[in-house]
């Protein structure tokens, strides 16, 4: 059994986007220097692409209430059944905390979020407290999601190369 093909699309183009947007955002503001020219422009690509990504999100959950995920092997033992749940809970909860945080913080500070150059609309008023605790929701929130990911690309290496055929989840995926 395999996942339907609009959740394979959808979990590879946002492994993509996802994977880019912690790049982008750890390389913005820990390697780009603030008087950088392109310093504007990059903020704007990683918001851009950050607001795609809260599309994404609320199409992939849609998708996942209407097409259940395929049950893993019953030969699995069951701590790695539990474990795989568990983080595919954790990326579903910071894949929505993460760009939601991201944008509130962008509105706290003052700023309206531009997707590729459309203005959206500012959802909740100035307010620098609140961009602050937004500001280190997102960050913990990102660097948390870094090491979830991590994760669970190392159980999908472990499944497919250290682990029975039948146990090569990865199929389900592609
Ligand atoms: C899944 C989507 C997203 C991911 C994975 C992501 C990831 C990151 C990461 C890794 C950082 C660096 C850590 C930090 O200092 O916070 C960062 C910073 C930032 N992100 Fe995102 N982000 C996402 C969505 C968004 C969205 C939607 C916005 C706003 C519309 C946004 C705005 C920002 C801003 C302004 C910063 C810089 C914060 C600072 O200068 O301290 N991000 N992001
Ligand atoms: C190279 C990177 C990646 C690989 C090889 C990969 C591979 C896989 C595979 C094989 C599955 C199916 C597991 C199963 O059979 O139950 C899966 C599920 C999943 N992946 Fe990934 N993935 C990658 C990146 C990501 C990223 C970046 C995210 C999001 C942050 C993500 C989120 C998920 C989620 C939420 C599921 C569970 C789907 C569901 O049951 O609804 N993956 N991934």
């Amino acid at each position: 059994m395999k996942y339907s093909l609009s959740s394979r699309i959808i979990h590879w183009i946002m492994a993509v986007v996802i994977i880019f947007l912690l790049g982008l955002g750890v390389y913005m503001t820990e390697f780009l220097a603030k008087d950088s020219p392109n310093h504007l422009q990059v903020y704007e690509l990683h918001k851009s692409f950050g607001v795609l990504a809260i599309f994404l999100i609320i199409i992939r959950i849609a998708n996942r209430l209407i097409k259940k995920a395929p049950t893993l092997p019953e030969s699995m033992p069951k701590y790695e059944i539990i474990l795989a749940h568990l983080g595919h809970l954790g990326l579903y909860f910071l894949m929505i905390v993460v760009p939601v945080s991201g944008f509130l913080m962008s509105n706290s500070f003052g700023f309206p979020v531009k997707f590729f150059g459309i203005e959206l609309p500012l959802v909740i008023e100035t307010n620098f407290e609140h961009g602050k605790i937004f500001a280190e929701l997102h960050e913990i929130g990102a660097y948390a999601l870094i090491a979830v990911v991590a994760m669970h690309i190392a159980a999908v290496v472990k499944h497919r190369f250290f682990d029975k055929p039948e146990h090569d989840v990865l199929k389900r995926m592609i």
